[in-house]
């Protein structure tokens, strides 16, 4: 999958505009359905420490923060890099393109 390909910028003014939606507009089955299909739950949880921080722990850290869809959105589209036991990899994306879709699970995870 390559990031190059999203338009990071359209995903952001997206947000902004957007950023004023409920939870409710959360679409929890969808959110879960695509981080099962992306090997997400390989390395998170909600609750409880794998490889990667557990979901709560992040809502948690970026609660509040206006910038924290931004923060997101950008982790989970340009694969940066992190560690995983001592050794440096790429994270992962979201296995698709569409930006409504990565917002979805931005804003699920934020929810936690
Ligand atoms: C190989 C293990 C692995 C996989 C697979 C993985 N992650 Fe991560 N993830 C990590 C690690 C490790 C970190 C912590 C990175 C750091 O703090 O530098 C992380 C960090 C995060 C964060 C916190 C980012 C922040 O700014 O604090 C989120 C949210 C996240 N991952 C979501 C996901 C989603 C959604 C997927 C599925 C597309 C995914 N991860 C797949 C290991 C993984």
């Amino acid at each position: 999958m390559n990031a190059k390909n999203l338009s990071l910028p359209a995903l952001l003014a997206g947000s902004v505009i957007m950023s004023g939606a409920f939870a409710a507009d959360i679409d929890a089955k969808a959110a879960e359905a695509l981080m099962k299909r992306s090997n997400c739950n390989k390395c998170h949880a909600i609750e409880g420490k794998k490889d990667g921080p557990p979901y709560k722990e992040t809502a948690a850290k970026l609660k509040g923060k206006p910038d924290a869809e931004k923060q997101l959105l950008v982790h989970l589209t340009t694969n940066p890099k992190i560690k995983v036991d001592g050794k440096e990899e790429l994270h992962d994306n979201l296995k698709t393109k569409n930006e409504a879709e990565i917002l979805n699970v931005v804003r699920w995870i934020l929810a936690r």
